[in-house]
């Protein structure tokens, strides 16, 4: 009996031969690290080196976060990912009104230079690569990184890392949006031009399909809303005057990895294939990494349960060996706890465990793309890369993907498949282990990690002392010199890094561009 497929794609029971008849190898794979890429972005993949393992982390002030980074530092994790609490994700101080119950929640509070360089504290930015999950505000927390790793004596064109600054997915899910469409890829075009220049070695964005996926969105879905907003995102770059190649090499991707390991393999091995192909033949790229979509995992947070907790490490596992199969480059693998609470340390130490397991003690890391040739995710390559060609085509019918936003059609879409995921789940048509099925009678009693609300008070004692110590002319004179760049069509990173240097605070950085660029407010044209 066929079964469907999370894309909606059949899966035959049995496949033969005839589901690659026809197929060519040369034209449909090409080798592992060049043209089209399918079977990865470089030619040795893990036996050359292992993905980067990237936990994501953070919460309270940035001393508790600088604790837990040490700690996965020393538990063997191979680079840094920042998760930042909301205030900070929406460009609110901590003592902002709007802040309140919020500070130090989902992730760091960083308001000040002062906040960023307690969070690297001990950590030297010349040897780790850093993730930072920011957005609207990604110029400054980047800005901050750097004013941070020059105090420390590293120069810029050392440092390492990736900033997400993927706002128009947050229009699509999420919702850490503050600016309008406009002011927003002006933004992140003006990060792209910075970084060429004064970070070479940065990547300026990671397109992201997590979210989009985590709000219900299928693999097609995933991968086609996704490549739309990167196609969009390099329509602003070289129209705000740069050649391709010039910020390509450092566009990055980030999906997540769900439990159905077949579809997933074919859907990462899909996504890289149409990538190099739109840069190539629609954007005339000719460097090789301007082709090549390097991208980051995430396993999928909505499969985990709070029932039965550690039946998600199974979940994870099989996750983590799906992002791996199909050729991540960096890789987050959840905690067990994470449907309950934030991670305690010792799930924290799990989660890392789970991926040096996929590294060190199977042989999927012995041979490059080992599911090429086989009929079934050839065949799901196939139809996934048709599936997504078809949805893309859909958008650029709308004008591309801002239009599409504006138009709702991306979230309606997702909402249309998260209410189906929703039906099959609640009639346990698909089987959701522990709790549609196989459920204990009474859960085991689980004690998660708390944060301290006590930080609310501490971030704002901070930024008093911070206010009264600065020097407030030159702060006020660097905000005006950022509003005024804002107004006109100067790079507004170089007067912005003047004004976090001085220890302007995140919220004044944002709210002199609101004033300039107003707030972002969704149409309810949904
Ligand atoms: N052969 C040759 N070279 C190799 C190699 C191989 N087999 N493997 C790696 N390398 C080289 C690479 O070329 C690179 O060198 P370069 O920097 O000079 O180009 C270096 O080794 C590092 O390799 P990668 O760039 O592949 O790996 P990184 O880990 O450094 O970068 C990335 C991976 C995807 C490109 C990058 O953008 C990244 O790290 N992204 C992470 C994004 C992230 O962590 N996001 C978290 C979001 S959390 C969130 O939003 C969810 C929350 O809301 C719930």
């Amino acid at each position: 009996m066929t079964r469907e497929s999370e894309s909606g794609l059949p899966i035959e029971p049995v496949y033969g031969p005839d589901a690659l008849d026809g197929w060519n190898p040369g034209e449909k794979l090409g080798e592992p690290g060049a043209y089209p890429f399918t079977r990865g972005v470089y030619p040795t993949m893990y036996t050359g080196r292992p993905w980067t393992m990237r936990q994501y982390a953070g919460f309270g002030t940035a001393t508790e976060s600088n604790a837990r980074y040490r700690q996965l530092i020393a538990h063997g994790t191979t680079g840094l990912s920042v998760a930042f609490d909301l205030p900070t994700q929406m460009g609110h101080d901590s003592d902002a009104p709007i802040a309140s119950g919020e500070v130090g929640k989902v992730g760091v509070a960083i308001d000040s230079i002062d906040d960023m360089r307690v969070l690297f504290d001990g950590i030297p930015l010349d040897k780790v690569s850093t993730s930072m999950t920011i957005n609207a505000p990604a110029a400054l927390l980047l800005l901050l990184y750097q004013l941070v790793g020059e105090e420390q004596g590293v120069p810029a064109e050392k440092l390492t890392g990736t900033i997400q600054n993927d706002v128009l997915k947050e229009y699509i899910a999420r919702g850490t949006y503050i600016f309008p469409p406009g002011p927003s890829l002006r933004l992140i075009a003006d990060i792209f031009k910075y970084c060429r220049t004064e970070i070479p070695r940065w990547n300026t964005i990671s397109i992201s399909g997590y979210h989009m996926a985590e709000a219900g969105a299928s693999p097609a879905q995933e991968i086609a809303f996704t490549l739309a907003d990167g196609i969009e995102y390099v329509r602003t770059a070289v129209a705000a005057g740069m050649d391709v190649d010039d910020f390509a090499p450092r566009l990055s991707f980030f999906f997540v990895a769900r439990t159905t390991i077949l579809e997933e393999v074919a859907k990462f091995r899909a996504a890289r294939r149409i990538w190099a192909r739109v840069m190539k033949e629609e954007f005339g790229a000719e460097n090789p990494k301007s082709l090549m979509l390097r991208f980051h995992t995430q396993t999928a947070g909505v499969q985990l349960t709070a029932q039965q907790p550690e039946v998600n490490l199974v979940r994870v596992a099989v996750q983590g060996l799906a992002a791996v199969l199909g050729g991540t480059q960096s890789l987050h693998t959840n905690s067990f706890d994470e449907a309950i609470a934030l991670p305690t340390d010792k799930s924290a130490r799990l989660a890392l465990r789970t991926q040096q397991v996929l590294a060190y003690e199977t042989d999927v890391t012995a041979t490059v793309d080992p599911f090429a040739g086989s009929y079934v995710v050839e065949k799901m390559t196939d139809d996934v890369e048709a599936a997504v060609l078809e949805l893309m085509a859909k958008v650029e019918d709308m004008g591309g993907a801002v239009s599409a936003i504006e138009r709702g059609f991306q979230k309606s879409e997702i909402e249309r498949s998260a209410y189906r995921i929703a039906l099959e789940t609640d009639s346990a048509e698909r089987v959701v282990v522990g709790v549609n099925r196989f459920q204990l009678d009474e859960e085991e009693p689980y004690e998660p990690l708390r944060v301290d609300p006590a930080i609310e008070a501490e971030q704002a004692a901070r930024l008093a002392r911070l206010r009264a110590e600065r020097d407030q002319d030159a702060v006020d004179t660097a905000l005006a010199r950022l509003r005024k760049a804002a107004e006109g069509t100067d790079n507004v990173l170089y007067p912005m890094k003047d004004a976090l240097r001085a220890r302007a605070t995140v919220g004044e950085v944002c709210d002199a561009l609101r004033e300039v660029w107003g707030r972002y407010v969704p149409s309810d044209a949904f």
